[in-house]
């Protein structure tokens, strides 16, 4: 297990019910992530993300249209990647130009398709039902100043199946959105250990 001061220290951005959260901290806390979840963000004050971050006594602000606050936070727990896992606000401008390539997003979708406004939770796999497609997937990305546009890190397909309903090809995209969340930190943690 890495000394504690040499692991990344991560805030993780959330609206909802927290796997991907969850995941991260199991992997942090298994030592796959080379990194420590030290603060998490809800823009929700009462969803399921919040219990979560209780249960493994990681400090949890509810923080909304409040970059100063969120930059004061980012200092204060000396944050160096900002992950947001369903985070459905936006990042302010603020929060983007002072952690350039340190912000990375979980989206259900294979970017450039069924991303952008409105493309969120269950209607991104609504959409990709609708559309007939064949191949659906996740992707983990930079954040810039655009929804869903900065460049990617990682993507992984899952097969849709003519049969499927959003909610089963939502479940078959967030088993690989659990993966692929993991290994993208630890590409970049390593990419900056590197240079
Ligand atoms: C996931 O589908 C994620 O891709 C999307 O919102 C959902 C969050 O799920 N942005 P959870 O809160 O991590 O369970």
């Amino acid at each position: 297990m890495k000394e504690q001061s040499n692991l990344c220290n991560i805030a993780v951005m959330v609206s909802g019910s927290g796997t991907n959260l969850q995941q991260v901290i199991d992997d942090t806390g298994s030592g796959k992530i080379n990194g420590a979840v030290r603060l998490v963000i809800t823009d929700r004050p009462d969803v399921y993300s919040v219990k979560r971050a209780e249960n493994h006594g990681i400090p949890c602000f509810y923080v909304r249209k409040n970059p100063a606050k969120l930059l004061e936070l980012f200092e204060e727990y000396n944050i160096e990647l900002i992950v947001l896992a369903g985070y459905l606000s936006i990042v302010e401008s603020e929060i983007v130009e002072r952690y350039p390539g340190r912000i990375i997003n979980i989206h259900p979708s294979l970017i450039p398709k069924f991303c952008g406004k409105g493309f969120y939770g269950i209607k991104v796999h609504e959409a990709v039902v609708a559309a007939g497609e064949k191949t659906s997937g996740a992707t983990v990305h930079f954040v810039d100043s655009g929804i869903d546009t900065g460049p990617i890190i990682i993507q992984q397909t899952v097969p849709v199946y003519p049969e499927d309903t959003p909610e089963q090809l939502q479940k078959r995209v967030l088993e690989v959105e659990h993966k692929i969340l993991s290994e993208a930190i630890n590409k970049v943690i390593t990419q900056w250990e590197k240079e």
